[in-house]
């Protein structure tokens, strides 16, 4: 199965390095198919903060006010040894090991995209990090949802941001991770708010609650956890991230991670849910949701892939042989991995024909 989430991953890449290539072909819609994981709340609700607690680095632009302008489309693969590194589509012969230069390059991309002023722009940044300590995963960052503008931010930015991550978390095979804080009235939460109008029955939604070591003394958040607050199907999620004095401290994420672990297996309210909480168990389980997300899509994708290969095999008879344009080298590779994907779903279908299921 972990094989198919990197097909998956494969594809949705050169999905969008074929850019508007494909516009007129199955791929628009082969790429709104493949599941991805999209990251939504308030701003500082802590969304950067479970990212980087998921991925286990420290690699996010942070700040106060709106820093993340641009969706950043984020795949993790997780390789063998003990390299690490990342790299972007927009940099494709560039590795990058030093992740605070990984954080560089975001805020780089984004003002280049949306030049230093403070807008947004819908214009993905794809980011792919290497790592033998991560699980395969595409995770969407969003920009935060927000009440006000603030200086140099026009007006309509408030409703812009708005459409711009309802146009994202609208799709169907989009999994929600709605962040709220733990410190806010969760009836307030933006999160929830926006992901209740397009998933009205929670089922494709994640609650994660953050800063629950934030809430007033004498409160907890048992039954928000517990799902009496506000039911969803899926389970929620607690974490505690780094506070901003343990950034200014550089706090690193392991050790983060080990106190975020004692917090609630030695916290008397949550003692009980202690092996449900926090951001390792959220990274496996969504996961493994997205593993099984995408086994329950493949008929679905499997005859979309059929039909990209019919139009991709055309297309390259089109352009002729041997193939010497980089379109005609992007449009092999995607017929590629869909040849793959086609194999995997064959033997698929065997094991299921023969009784055991090999996927
Ligand atoms: P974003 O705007 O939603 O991406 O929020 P950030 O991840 O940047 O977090 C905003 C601020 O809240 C930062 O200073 C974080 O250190 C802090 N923060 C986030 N989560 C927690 C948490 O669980 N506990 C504590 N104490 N602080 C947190
Ligand atoms: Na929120
Ligand atoms: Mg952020």
């Amino acid at each position: 199965m972990e094989n198919l989430i990197s097909l998956v991953n494969k594809l949705q890449r050169a999905c969008t390095a074929l850019g508007d290539h494909g516009e007129e072909s199955a791929l628009p819609t082969l790429w709104d198919s493949l599941p991805a994981i999209a990251v939504v709340g308030g701003q500082s609700s802590g969304k950067s903060s479970v990212l980087e607690s998921v991925v286990g680095k420290d690699f996010l632009p942070r700040g106060s006010g709106i820093v993340t302008r641009r969706p950043l489309v984020l795949q993790l693969h997780r390789i063998d040894g003990d390299r690490e590194y990342a790299e972007f589509m927009h940099l494709p012969r560039k590795r990058f090991t030093d992740f605070s230069l990984v954080r560089k390059e975001i805020a780089d991309e984004t003002d280049r995209e949306t030049g230093r002023s403070k807008q947004i722009s819908s214009v993905p940044i794809h980011l792919s990090i290497y790592s033998p300590y991560v699980v395969n995963l595409t995770l969407i960052d969003l920009p935060g949802l927000t009440k006000v503008a603030i200086e140099g931010q026009p007006d309509s930015i408030v409703q812009d941001i708005e459409n711009m991550v309802r146009s994202f978390i609208e799709k169907p095979n989009c999994i929600i991770l709605a962040v709220s804080p733990a410190n806010q009235d969760l009836a307030t939460s933006d999160a929830i708010k926006i992901s209740r109008e397009v998933d009205p029955k929670g089922e494709r939604t994640f609650g994660v609650l953050t800063k629950i070591d934030l809430m007033d003394k004498g409160t907890d958040a048992v039954d928000i956890l517990e799902g009496r607050s506000y039911r969803l199907q899926q389970p929620w999620v607690g974490v505690v991230n780094r506070s901003q004095q343990d950034i200014n401290k550089n706090v690193d994420m392991i050790a983060a991670r080990h106190r975020e672990r004692d917090y609630f297996s030695t916290t008397p309210e949550y003692k009980h849910l202690a092996q449900r909480m926090g951001s390792e168990h959220l990274a496996k389980m969504l996961s493994k949701h997205l593993e099984s997300v995408i086994k329950s899509r493949i008929p679905g994708l499997q005859s979309l892939i059929t039909k990209t290969i019919a139009e991709l095999e055309t297309e390259l008879n089109r352009l002729g042989k041997p193939i010497a344009t980089d379109a005609g080298g992007k449009l092999y590779t995607i017929m590629e991995i869909c040849r793959m994907f086609d194999g995997i779903y064959k033997e698929h279908l065997e094991g299921v024909r023969s009784g055991g299921e090999k996927i």
